[in-house]
């Protein structure tokens, strides 16, 4: 049988229904099959479809073909960020890339980092002034980002400059020919800035513990980062650091005002820190969906599917899969099982995972201990934008501690 013959449902994936409540609409599409239609080809609506295609090397990002369509051009920003980025690269270009910058991203490293993390959510908090009301989206727009520029050794008054190059950036995903224009602006800035981190860091006298000189010292010894994949890497790390984790964990904030026991039960029992992050992570994912494109024809599940297939894995429905969680629908951190792919699988898997699951627990442990009885105070309006999920507004009021 082949894929196109299936009876299946069909998404419309800009919709406002859809946007407004994909797992609605993809819960009703399950029913029917395990893959959906959508005008760019297939939606897959089971986790462990998901996890089949994430980690199958007959499978490709789209990334460079997205690029092809547009027509990028040679020696542009955009195709310079593009030659190095993890994402855009597979097979032994990838695999050397992740060789090399692996040591900079283990769960000992990402450790070294939480006494920042915990200081900055602390000083975050400290700048309420007592209010007991704040947009809690402006309050998690300040602290990835923030301890992204501590533990680069940058000052965080470079956050105006470069704030408005790494929002063009996170649409780098939703290409078309009027965002290419802007990418390419941003990107040019963003090199540039990457290069005078660099050469500061070089010029420097005695060296520094931090993920910069980490990264530095990664270009200079034994096999090496070359100096466009290092600017390339740090580019991502501050795009990384300004938009997922932010994302994240307004999601937990969200998840938790609805929840308001769980928030009680992680402030007397910080030892529940990790079990909430975890479920947070089932329940929400800042990255809506990622893509796969088929490489050559692959039989799967007795269907063909053919070359050059769009495959999109909604890995925020992911979550929400009966068939590996029971109650999906329902938060709760006490699960005995919460395998997720969040962080996707195979060979892409998040580089930084650790790094966000620190900055995600370090600051659930000091929310609890300064935000008590948080409540929503207003309309929390969500954010779907190429590919992510957010929201604008997620205005609380609480008693401050
Ligand atoms: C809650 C926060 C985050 C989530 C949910 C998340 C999720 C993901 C997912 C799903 C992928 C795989 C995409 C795919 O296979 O198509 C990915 C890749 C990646 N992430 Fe994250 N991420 C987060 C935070 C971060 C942070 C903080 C960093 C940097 C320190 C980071 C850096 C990267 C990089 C470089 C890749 C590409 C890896 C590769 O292609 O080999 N992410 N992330």
């Amino acid at each position: 049988m082949q894929l196109a013959d299936l009876e299946m449902a069909e998404i419309e994936i800009h919709d406002p229904d859809f946007v407004n409540d994909p797992h609605a609409i993809y819960s009703v599409a399950r029913e029917e099959n395990w893959v959906a239609r959508f005008p760019m080809g297939y939606i897959v609506l089971d986790q462990q479809a998901m996890r089949d295609f994430l980690t199958d090397d007959r499978c490709r990002t789209p990334i460079r073909d997205i690029s092809n369509m547009v027509g990028v051009e040679k020696g542009t920003p955009f195709q310079r960020f593009y030659d190095h980025f993890f994402l855009a690269l597979d097979g032994e270009a990838h695999k050397r890339l992740r060789r090399i910058s692996a040591p900079a991203f283990t769960a000992k490293e990402a450790a070294k980092y939480r006494p920042f993390m915990k200081g900055t959510i602390n000083k975050i908090i400290d700048s309420l002034d007592g209010a007991a009301e704040c947009d809690f989206t402006k309050v998690a727009a300040r602290y990835p980002i923030t301890v992204m520029c501590d533990i680069l050794g940058v000052s965080t008054d470079d956050i105006e400059r470069f704030e408005e190059w790494v929002i063009v950036l996170s649409d780098a995903f939703s290409l078309n020919d009027e965002t290419v224009a802007k990418l390419n602006w941003a990107l040019a800035h963003l090199f540039d800035y990457a290069d005078e981190l660099v050469d500061a860091r070089r010029k420097r006298n005695e060296t520094k513990d931090d993920l910069l000189q980490t990264l530095v010292d990664l270009a200079t010894d034994g096999e090496r980062l070359s100096d466009e994949e290092l600017r390339v890497l740090l580019i991502n790390l501050i795009s990384a650091g300004y938009d997922t984790t932010k994302n994240q964990l307004i999601l937990m904030m969200k998840v938790l005002l609805d929840h308001p026991e769980e928030w009680s039960k992680v402030a007397d029992d910080p030892g529940r820190v990790k079990k909430v992050v975890d479920e947070s992570l089932r329940f929400y994912n800042p990255i809506s969906a990622t893509f796969r494109v088929t490489n050559v024809d692959i039989k799967y599940r007795d269907t063909l599917i053919p070359k050059d297939t769009m495959l999109m894995l909604p890995l925020t429905y992911a979550g929400r899969d009966e068939s590996f969680y029971d109650s999906p629908d329902a938060f709760n951190p006490d699960r005995d099982r919460n395998r997720i792919i969040t962080f996707g699988r195979g060979i892409h898997i998040c580089i930084g995972m650790f790094m966000a699951r620190a900055l995600l627990e370090e600051a659930l442990a000091v929310m609890v201990e300064r935000i008590k009885n948080p409540q929503l105070a207003g309309e929390a309006v969500f954010r779907h934008f190429s590919g992510m999920v957010g929201m604008e507004a997620l205005p609380i009021s609480f008693e401050p501690a």
